[in-house]
């Protein structure tokens, strides 16, 4: 009986303090207190069990009704409180604080826009590792070993592999898992061995254009590259080739494109002669053709390719490809 009475001492106090569902837990769960006082029943003499099983019952009858009281209680509390409120807090209707929204970052907006031209004139994408061997990023594209050529772009080497120097890498990769006749966009991200300035940064984004076909010459590459800068730049787009050297293609030219990025001959973009040096391009050579496994004498392609940061700068007016990666949020955000 003094263990009766003090379980409902204890729930007068407790009452007060706590919750109602700690409440059940303590007293009515299954190893709660008035459990434990039903438990003793079979412990006591016989002619005590009625009186005390009586007591206890009582006991949890008054602990379940008050913790009743006290939920309802609450809950009144909590419904009076709202209705209190002054009405703006409640009004639905007032329109939400929207959360700042992210913007596609300009580089991969000038990307997203280049290989869309692409898809458009029926390219296929294909993708390759940027951790690359010598063997596709040099060898299979003409560079013999120890080659002087090599240096023309400074190489991170990772063991026995290179991080690829351009995306060229992919065009034996790319011929070799699809065959010819082809028509592939190869992008990716690229890396060289540069110090970090206004024009260079050791890692950039280029495509290369590869098309192998039977009876592939120059003005298909011509064509091809007139009508995407005509696309990508939204104004007509004239080219001129000029003779250049790349291993990988024969014969090799670097193109410029007329001057579009403002009216008269000369300015900031494109100097003094109205021409801006713009991409790297050629006609496949058969070497590359035979490295991939296919016959120089049956078919011949053109390449190019393209720097997509370069790409982006001259569309977006951009001056310095260090803006493209130190994700300044303010000038990211004014594209
Ligand atoms: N891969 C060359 C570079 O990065 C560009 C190029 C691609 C030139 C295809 C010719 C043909 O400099």
């Amino acid at each position: 009986v003094e263990e009766v009475e003090q379980v409902a001492r204890d729930f007068e106090s407790d009452l007060q303090e706590l919750p109602p569902d700690q409440l059940k837990i303590k007293y009515l769960s299954r190893k709660g207190l008035v459990s434990k006082l039903l438990e003793k029943i079979p412990t006591l003499p016989p002619e005590q069990r009625r009186d005390f099983g009586k007591y206890v019952n009582d006991l949890k009858r008054h602990i379940e009704e008050q913790i009743k009281q006290k939920e309802e209680q609450l809950l009144s509390i909590g419904s009076k409180h709202l209705a209190q409120e002054p009405l703006f807090l409640n009004d639905l209707t007032l329109e939400g604080k929207r959360p700042p929204l992210g913007n596609v970052h300009v580089l991969f907006k000038a990307r997203d826009e280049l290989l869309s031209i692409f898809k458009f004139m029926g390219f296929s994408f294909f993708d390759g590792p940027e951790l690359e061997t010598d063997f596709y990023n040099f060898e299979a594209l003409n560079f013999p070993p120890y080659h002087p050529a090599r240096d023309m772009q400074d190489t991170l080497v990772v063991g026995d592999r290179v991080l690829r120097t351009h995306s060229s890498a992919m065009q034996v990769r790319a011929m070799e898992a699809w065959g010819v006749p082809i028509k592939v966009i190869l992008p990716g991200r690229v890396y060289r061995r540069e110090e970090v300035s206004a024009r260079k940064y050791p890692v950039f984004y280029q495509f290369d254009c590869l098309a192998v076909g039977e009876n592939i010459g120059v003005g298909h590459l011509k064509w091809t590259l007139e009508t995407f800068l005509s696309a990508y730049f939204e104004k007509n787009v004239t080219v001129r080739f000029r003779p250049s050297y790349f291993p990988f293609v024969e014969p090799g030219n670097e193109v410029d494109v007329k001057c579009v990025f403002c009216d008269g001959q000369g300015c900031s973009v494109c100097g003094g002669t109205g021409w801006l040096e713009i991409l790297g391009a050629g006609l496949v050579h058969p070497r590359v053709l035979e490295y991939a496994g296919v016959d120089p004498n049956r078919y011949s392609g053109f390449a190019f390719g393209v720097g997509v940061d370069r790409m982006a700068m001259l569309k977006y007016g951009i001056n310095d490809i260090r803006l493209l990666y130190e994700g300044d949020v303010s000038f990211l955000r004014s594209l």
